[in-house]
């Protein structure tokens, strides 16, 4: 999604900017763009497609200047090129915009009605002349956006510049993240604190509605309503190594390798000898979690499927109903929540923007409470919400989520098995089942053992254009993640189905040309799983298999050998049958030659509708 770098410094910034998007580019974009002003007139370079060639273009033609904004942009409103790229100039003005302004065509057609010309298709350019508009009319940059924001619909993230006020940036954020960076004689503003942290690792968080006023020496926070308002300082713990590729290839098998470690982190201090810790959720929690008589959670992409596996979980060991959505279908929909429902969000950065709304949402449906599992400790979502769990995954550059979900599930065992304790689980399936929460990091090592065997299956499977993966019970939410891993990095499309859902329509895609992934741990289900493979068997299919010995099992897979992955037990199988179903897709991906960090089309921080 698009992200922000701004800055007001001594020096010249225009490098330090390219290198604050270079840093931002995990999230996804299909343009970029930098603006400066140099002696009081706005320099500018755009480009459609990756930051370098944007970057190519300013080397052949630098320019100074310490006061500057920059943007990567991912297209909503008209297509990816030069034109529509940001930062956006009207006048004296020029403007880099996250979100989107949902009332841009009524403004687009009054600045039209009073002579505005448009060179883009964007709402942001709608911005940058009401801004320019209002500083003609005798305003000062800060009042004139503070004016500006006040009468847009929508979201947004922006960072604007005068060629009438040198050294001074104005930013303002409703719906989009924005934060500052505070320098030493120079300031800056980002849309993630890892835009920031080669330059300070001093940030403040700007509420919803915040204006902010930086220049060299200065940072001064407002309220929507024009008050200077305060907004405490915090030391960032990202490290600049954390996003670092070391020696993998690509962040994303980085990413897979780092799983282990990222479930103990998200473990430490949190599960002991005797079970799940006390005040794990904040010291608020306890009456809540007392309380809970049922659960809603809701999460988009992977988040979701974390909340899928979930269900199982807390409804087998807690005897708690749970529902699980995806967050862009909760918020519009008119849930019923019986009384003493927790609502549960889940996300890996805290600032998707369905799973923000449907938590916002959420506050007027009458729930006990609200609980956010979530990776980013500074996020609007950990801010707004009750109570929260932090996975402790560390940053994850890749799009596609690998080490977000596993760790998401260490933290929803956490909460499975703290609600089964207060719900009467016998003590004794407790103990056990903590026992098996604890052997993950573990249990996740030896499935990452398969990697060599997984690369020569890739091998195959590059030249499918087509997969089906199937799973029963638990299992199922990690069939969908597997596929929804191909489809994103490969481009192959990949269906999950419960197993026995089969022969109920697509069986009858089933023929030789079909490789059906299979996620076949030992369990109570695993016979029915065995019939319904048989079914596949029966009609050609070229069946991939992913079990644990179970007897049975070992002659089932008609694509290479079963491959075996020791799950450790039944509990904590769904997180470590997911790793071989990553490995897969990320080498099918390499095989396949594609951008497995930033695959098309698609963005690491959903923070638009
Ligand atoms: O940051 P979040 O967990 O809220 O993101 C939700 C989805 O956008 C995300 O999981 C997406 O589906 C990933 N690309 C999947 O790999």
């Amino acid at each position: 999604m698009c992200g922000i770098v701004a800055a007001a410094a001594q020096r010249d910034v225009a490098a330090l900017l390219i290198v604050g998007l270079k840093a931002l580019e995990y999230r996804g974009y299909d343009s970029s763009g930098v603006a400066v002003l140099d002696n009081g007139t706005i320099r500018r370079v755009r480009a459609k497609g990756k930051v370098r060639e944007m970057e190519a273009l300013y080397l052949a033609d630098p320019f100074p200047g310490g006061t500057g904004i920059a943007h990567t942009r991912w297209a909503t409103h008209g297509v990816p090129n030069e034109a529509n790229a940001h930062p956006h100039v009207a006048g004296r003005v020029a403007i880099v915009h996250n979100g989107i302004i949902e009332n841009h065509v009524s403004l687009r057609a009054e600045l039209q009605a009073r002579g505005h010309v448009f060179t883009s298709q964007t709402d942001t350019e709608v911005m940058a002349a009401l801004i320019d508009e209002r500083i003609g009319q005798g305003m000062h940059l800060r009042e004139a956006v503070l004016a500006t924001v006040r009468e847009l619909e929508g979201a947004y993230a922006i960072a604007v510049i005068s060629s009438d006020e040198p050294g001074r940036v104005v930013g303002a954020r409703r719906g989009a993240p924005l934060l500052v960076g505070v320098g030493i004689g120079e300031n800056f503003l980002g849309s993630d604190a890892q835009a920031l942290i080669q330059v300070t690792n001093r940030m403040i968080y700007l509420d919803e509605g915040d204006v902010v006023e930086i220049s060299r020496d200065s940072v001064q926070v407002y309220a929507l309503d024009g008050r200077p308002v305060e907004r405490p300082v915090y030391e960032s713990e990202l490290s600049t190594d954390a996003v670092e590729r070391g020696e993998y290839r690509h962040y994303m098998q980085k990413e897979i390798f780092e799983q282990p470690r990222a479930v103990a982190d998200t473990l430490e201090s949190r599960i002991g000898p005797h079970g799940v810790l006390p005040n794990i959720f904040g010291s608020d929690s306890e009456a809540m979690l007392e309380r809970t008589r049922g659960l809603h959670l809701v999460a988009c992409g992977t988040s979701y499927h974390a909340g899928l596996v979930a269900k199982y979980w807390i409804e087998e060991f807690a005897r708690l109903p749970v529902s699980v959505e995806v967050a862009s279908e909760y918020r519009y929909r008119e849930a019923v929540v019986p009384v003493d429902t927790l609502f549960v969000a889940i996300s890996q950065s805290g600032e998707t923007a369905d799973t923000l709304a449907a938590l916002r949402e959420s506050r007027r449906r009458g729930y006990l409470g609200t609980l956010a599992i979530c990776n980013v400790p500074e996020s609007s979502l950990v801010r707004e919400a009750d109570l929260k769990l932090m996975t402790r995954a560390g940053p994850e550059i890749g799009v596609a989520s690998t080490k977000a979900f596993t760790t998401q599930l260490a933290a929803l065992a956490l909460l499975a098995l703290e609600l089964a304790r207060r719900n009467g689980l016998d003590p004794q399936r407790y103990a056990a089942l903590c026992a098996e929460l604890q052997h993950l990091p573990r249990a996740l090592e030896n499935a990452l053992q398969l990697e060599p065997a997984i690369i020569a299956l890739a091998g195959e499977f590059i030249h499918h254009q087509h997969a089906l993966f199937l799973g029963r019970g638990v299992q199922y939410p990690v069939a969908l993640e597997g596929s929804l891993k191909l489809k994103e990095i490969s481009y192959i499309h990949a269906e999950a189905y419960p197993a026995g859902e089969l022969k109920h329509g697509p069986l009858a895609l089933v023929d030789e040309e079909m490789p059906v992934v299979a996620v076949a741990p030992n369990g109570p289900l695993l016979d029915k799983l065995k019939s319904n493979l048989q079914e596949v068997r029966a009609r050609g299919g070229r069946l991939i298999v992913f079990a644990d010995g179970a007897a049975g099992m070992d002659d089932m897979a008609t694509y290479g050998a079963m491959l075996r992955v020791e799950s450790g037990g039944s509990f904590i199988a769904p997180a470590v049958f997911t790793v071989p179903l990553q490995l897969l897709a990320y080498h099918v991906a390499v095989l396949r030659g594609t951008d497995v960090d930033q695959p098309r089309n698609l963005a690491k921080s959903v923070t638009v509708e």
